[in-house]
């Protein structure tokens, strides 16, 4: 050994370690030696010497070091790196300060079995020897304790140790992905949705997915819906989803709204009265009045009936609105529902109540192999995007709420800020609420959110913050990195500094799914895909219990449907358990 200026400079073989640390490529570095020369609450320095021609890598920014105190290995982070004269000899001694911060300890329970815990019991006093942190060590530092743990990647840091999750941590709440443009959020969000519905047979995802680009990363897996292929009839949109598309966006004048509210009430009266099918869920009912259906109740009407109403409120003597409200309003139904981009909402000729197949199918139910639904919301008229978003997020959680924890469902939001932006004045305010209600209550209930943003400066703060779960991919926004920030807390403050520095499939992964912030790079997906195609999704299922819930989820949305706060959903037991 080697001593230089009173700090050890040493091969690794010199320093005591156990027989699980390190690589065979880590034994043949050299493993320099620090001390601690400062301390300050949880921040340190560490003063140490390096070689010229060989610096220590892992002394470098971002990676974990130890400090040996107390029979324990203090866990710290590397978040400043300077030499003491600003000067690099190349073939001498360099001394060099290391701040970091200290994040925990790691404690030899037994031998060969290291346990890390959060906070600092005792601080060590100047002069502790710091070194490169052991593999083993780190593998303790990141191991998931409980649950299903599913692999996403490797550490940054030593690329052979598994950056490992928590699917029931993840799905149990909720999760966001944030970054910017290109950075691999589509691709990973992707691959942790495929291991979470593989470890949870009870899973559906429901995708919205404004670019058309997830159907590439399920193949087969998902169930694919097109602007040609979904069908999402007008019936089933709330009357303020439908005053959304009637009027593209745009503010009615409220006498026109009141007719249209009166007239999808009276319509949906009319069929609901008139409907000639005896196993129909609404007949049976209440076969005599129509008088519980709102214009909010899921039930048909038809577009025919409605254009009549208005055409016989215009021709009465003394009409309840005025004549040109109602031809205007009459107009813009009868455009709509000619219009062939609307074909999703209005394509079907037959008016039926197939809303136990169209829920069956969003919500796989029976689940056929397919738990993930991609709905594809690119070919869709741009005016309407936001009221079929708030039509599919709240579906999502009343349907979860529904099936009492047989079912749940997580609702994957790509470009979120679109659709909860902080500014209350954009937006559309259903789906805002939508949305909101699954990041509050979905817990609960068996509903989730997995947030996917470029600008998390733009989302809505109080749904980041239901957010439990956060990988932060590289972001260049001061505004988001300090979104960020606030969110990662202060124990993660080193960490969050890199993430305008983040490598492409890089992540600063922090929150209840993983036990301390942890660095990360995404896998291969292709690698992945290929594992996973040889292994379909969807679990074994009893198709006929699948129908059953379909139909209690259909009664229970028509017969006990109540505006959106006074539901009487009953909290759910089996979820959480
Ligand atoms: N885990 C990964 N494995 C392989 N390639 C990846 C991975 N993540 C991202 N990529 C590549 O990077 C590109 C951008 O990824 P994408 O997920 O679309 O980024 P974002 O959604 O953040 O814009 C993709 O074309 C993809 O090929
Ligand atoms: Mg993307």
């Amino acid at each position: 050994m080697r001593c230089v200026a009173g700090l050890a400079y040493m091969k690794i073989e010199d320093v005591a370690e156990s027989s699980a640390s390190g690589s065979g490529s880590d034994r043949r570095t050299r493993r320099i030696l620090g001390h601690l020369v400062a301390l300050n609450g949880m921040n340190g320095v560490i003063s140490c010497d390096m070689h010229g021609s060989e610096p220590g890598d892992y002394w470098s920014v971002g990676n974990l070091i130890s400090v040996v105190h107390d029979g324990a290995r203090l866990v710290g982070q590397v978040v400043d790196i300077t030499t003491s004269d600003q000067r690099w000899r190349t073939d001498g001694i360099n001394s060099t300060m290391v701040k970091m911060e200290l994040c925990g300890e790691v404690v030899d329970e037994a031998p060969g079995k290291p346990m890390f815990y959060r906070g600092i019991r005792s601080f060590p006093t100047l002069g502790a020897v710091a070194h490169r942190i052991r593999a083993a060590d780190l593998r303790a530092i990141f191991a998931v304790q409980t649950g299903n743990v599913v692999e996403v990647g490797t550490l940054t840091q030593n690329k052979e140790i598994a950056a490992t999750v928590s699917v029931e941590e993840l799905v149990r709440r909720h999760f966001a992905i944030v970054g910017s443009t290109g950075v691999g959020k589509t691709t990973s969000v992707s691959m942790l949705v495929k291991q979470c519905v593989r470890e949870r047979p009870k899973l559906r995802v429901m995708i919205v997915d404004p670019h058309n680009e997830y159907a590439s990363h399920f193949r087969k897996q998902a169930f694919l819906l097109d602007a040609d292929t979904l069908e999402l009839p007008y019936w089933m949109f709330r009357f303020e989803e439908m005053i959304d598309v009637v009027y593209g966006g745009r503010k009615p004048n409220p006498d026109e709204s009141d007719a249209l509210y009166e007239v999808i009430r009276a319509a949906k009266q009319r069929f609901a009265v008139g409907s000639r099918n005896a196993d129909s869920t609404i007949r049976r009912s209440m076969p005599q009045e129509a008088n519980w259906v709102s214009a909010d109740t899921p039930v048909p009407y038809r577009i025919s009936d409605a254009l009549q109403i208005l055409d016989d409120w215009a021709g009465k003597l003394d009409p309840r609105y005025a004549r040109a409200d109602l031809r205007s309003l009459k107009h813009r139904i009868d455009a709509l529902s000619h219009d062939p981009r609307y074909r999703f909402m209005f394509g079907k000729v037959m008016v039926e109540d197939t809303m136990a197949k169209i829920v069956g199918s969003l919500f796989r139910l029976p689940i056929e192999g397919l738990p993930i639904t991609i709905v594809q919301v690119a070919g869709l008229p741009n005016e309407v995007v936001n009221a079929v978003v708030s039509v599919i997020a709240r579906m999502s959680f009343e349907i979860a709420a529904a099936c009492h924890g047989e079912v749940q469902v997580a609702l994957l939001c790509e470009e979120s800020h679109r659709y909860i932006p902080s500014n209350p004045a954009l937006g559309f305010e259903p789906t805002r609420r939508a949305i909101g209600r699954i990041a509050k209550e979905g817990r609960k209930y068996g509903a989730s959110l997995c947030i996917v943003t470029q600008r998390p400066s733009e989302l809505d703060s109080t749904v980041l913050s239901q957010c439990s779960t956060m990988f932060a991919m590289r972001l260049a926004s001061e505004r988001d990195k300090d979104i960020m920030a606030q969110a990662a807390g202060a124990s993660s403050q080193g960490t969050i500094n890199f993430l305008s520095s983040l490598a492409d499939r890089e992540a600063i992964a922090f929150g209840e799914a993983i036990p301390t912030p942890m660095r990360m790079k995404f896998g291969d997906y292709r690698l992945f895909q290929q594992l996973s195609d040889q292994r379909p999704l969807g679990a074994e299922e009893n198709a006929d219990k699948s129908r059953d819930l379909l139909r209690q989820i259909v009664a229970r949305l028509r017969g006990e449907y109540q505006p959106v706060d006074t539901a009487g959903v009953s909290p759910l037991k089996a979820v959480n358990g």
